[in-house]
């Protein structure tokens, strides 16, 4: 294994925004959560992304927010090659397969990461890592000048109406006004309770904005659901996203230049 440090443990671990602060110590606990038998993760969310990635043999994969890389781990054994993954926890595997490579960096500051420079890679990976970016149209347009030809980028995020729910409830509002308010919220990550997240609100009119902004249109979009066979084994998961939802999933493509769509029309 490869593990290039973009940051240094001490000086530079301050220098991610202030919502990744948190990630230096959650990473662990996520993980954990993660392998459980009934998370959302696996159940839902990991099988509706590998799907969407669908054959990814002989493709290069840079995962962005990639967390210990397990997902990428998963997409070298499945015939993927030369892949990234980038997350400012580094808190990686150990024992990754050959041709995965681990860099601990912000994908805020995606040009000054050192091992990306000058390389281009077939699938781009913002899984449940997008909202970290400090500017999220600086963020994707960087990722969109690192996409190879005929490459794509798979985005997800949570469903803003679920904050929306959860804020309604804490703050006896409506669930509009808590849609459409713009300042910035604070909860206990489901993952430690000691641990509080700070997320900046968004709107799924701002979220497609975004993609728009930086050069990107939408492929494919999902709002990915529990199988019926799970809703029969976690019925509290199925609970859960009854009111919360879930997570919304992108397939975005560079906006190819006017010159290229009239030649190729
Ligand atoms: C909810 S986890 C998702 C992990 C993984 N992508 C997955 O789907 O399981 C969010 C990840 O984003 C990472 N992260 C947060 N801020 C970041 C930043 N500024 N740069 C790189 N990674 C960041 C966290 O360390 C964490 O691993």
């Amino acid at each position: 294994m490869v593990c290039l440090v973009a940051m240094s443990d001490d000086s530079q671990a301050d220098s991610p925004g202030d919502s990744s602060r948190p990630w230096l110590e959650l990473a662990p606990d996520y993980e954990r959560a993660r392998t459980r038998e009934d998370s959302l993760d696996r159940i839902v969310e990991w099988p509706a992304q590998r799907d969407l990635l669908g054959d990814v043999t002989g493709r290069s994969v840079l995962d962005l927010g990639c967390g210990n890389g397990g997902k990428l781990a998963e997409l070298v054994r499945d015939g993927a090659t030369a892949s990234v993954g980038v997350d400012v926890s580094g808190n990686f595997l150990s024992d990754p397969p050959p041709g995965v490579e681990f860099i601990r960096g912000d994908l805020s500051e995606l040009d000054s990461v050192p091992g990306l420079a000058g390389r281009r890679f077939d699938r781009i990976l913002f899984l449940q890592s997008f909202g970290y970016a400090k500017d999220p149209v600086r963020t994707l347009q960087a990722a969109r000048a690192m996409l190879a030809d005929d490459g794509f980028i798979l985005l997800t995020r949570t469903q803003p109406i679920r904050y929306a729910v959860e804020r309604a409830e804490q703050n006896g509002t409506s669930l509009g006004e808590e849609y459409f308010s713009t300042a910035s919220f604070s909860y206990v990550s489901g993952w430690n309770d000691h641990i509080t997240l700070t997320k900046r609100p968004y709107t799924i009119s701002a979220l497609l904005n975004v993609f728009s902004a930086a050069g990107l249109w939408i492929e494919a979009a999902i709002e990915p659901q529990l199988s019926e066979d799970a809703r029969r084994r976690y019925p509290h998961k199925q609970a859960w996203m009854n009111k919360y939802l879930g997570i919304l999933l992108f397939k975005l493509r560079p906006i190819p230049a006017s010159g290229s769509v009239l030649s190729a029309g």
